[in-house]
């Protein structure tokens, strides 16, 4: 079944069964107001000033990005207009149905909703560039979920990720609370992998938020580049 009773672009709700791990089927309508916590709200600044120069030096205007796990659109609303196209995927229908409603109608022309898991989801041709801005946190194979980013990433790859220091453990904590596994990362792991799977690949990880001396950062910022020649 498409969604028809608005203007733009239809998204498909209908696609695949849900993904048990990903909280949002349930949580999709309060989760702005969780950005909206103090602390989160803080921490997200943080994130967002990093990603900020991510896509300055990465996204050009001819662009298309597939965005992974668009959710309510926090990071859509920016890239929209940095690129030619944005394919907005997410696997709850209730964050597509709050992205869709909130773009302007000439911001919404440049993009396409897809209802999927991500590994799910093969474009016909790849994007020039693969986000996923909080998502890795929930995927149970992190290494299945970048090779289905790298392959579908002509230039680039942008993902967040939780750390495996105190904030990640506080955050883990959190979600068993909620029924939820949380996987957090070390930067060698993925570099490791990088390096021995995909050396034609670079890899960039920065540490960002709440980045205090005792309790360490919240996340990390991840950028894949191809390897020119
Ligand atoms: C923490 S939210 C982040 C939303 C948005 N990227 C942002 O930064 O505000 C995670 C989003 O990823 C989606 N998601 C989680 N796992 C997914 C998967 N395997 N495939 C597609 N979407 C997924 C959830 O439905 C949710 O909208």
């Amino acid at each position: 079944m498409s969604n028809s009773n608005s203007t733009g672009p239809e998204v498909d709700f209908e696609t695949d069964a849900e993904n048990q791990n990903n909280p949002y089927h349930r949580t999709a309508e309060s989760y702005e107001k969780k950005l909206n916590m103090p602390v989160v709200r803080n921490f997200r600044r943080a994130e967002a000033r990093k990603l900020h120069q991510v896509f300055n030096t990465v996204i050009k205007p001819e662009d298309t990005v597939l965005e992974i796990g668009c959710g309510t659109g926090y990071y859509t609303r920016d890239i929209v207009k940095r690129a030619a196209k944005v394919i907005a995927l997410d696997d709850s229908a209730t964050m597509l149905r709050i992205v869709r409603d909130r773009l302007p109608e000439a911001d919404r022309k440049k993009v396409v909703f897809v209802r999927s898991e991500g590994t799910q989801y093969e474009p016909e041709t790849p994007a020039d560039i693969v986000m996923h801005i909080g998502v890795l946190d929930y995927v149970k194979d992190w290494e299945h979920f970048l090779e289905h980013s790298l392959r579908n990433a002509r230039r680039a790859v942008i993902f967040t990720c939780p750390t495996n220091g105190p904030w990640g453990q506080v955050f883990h904590l959190l979600a068993r609370w909620e029924g939820v596994r949380i996987q957090r990362y070390h930067s060698r792991q993925i570099e490791a992998w990088l390096h021995r799977h995909h050396p034609d690949w670079h890899c960039e990880m920065s540490l960002v938020g709440l980045n205090s001396g005792w309790s360490g950062a919240m996340t990390w910022v991840g950028v894949l580049t191809r390897r020119s020649g």
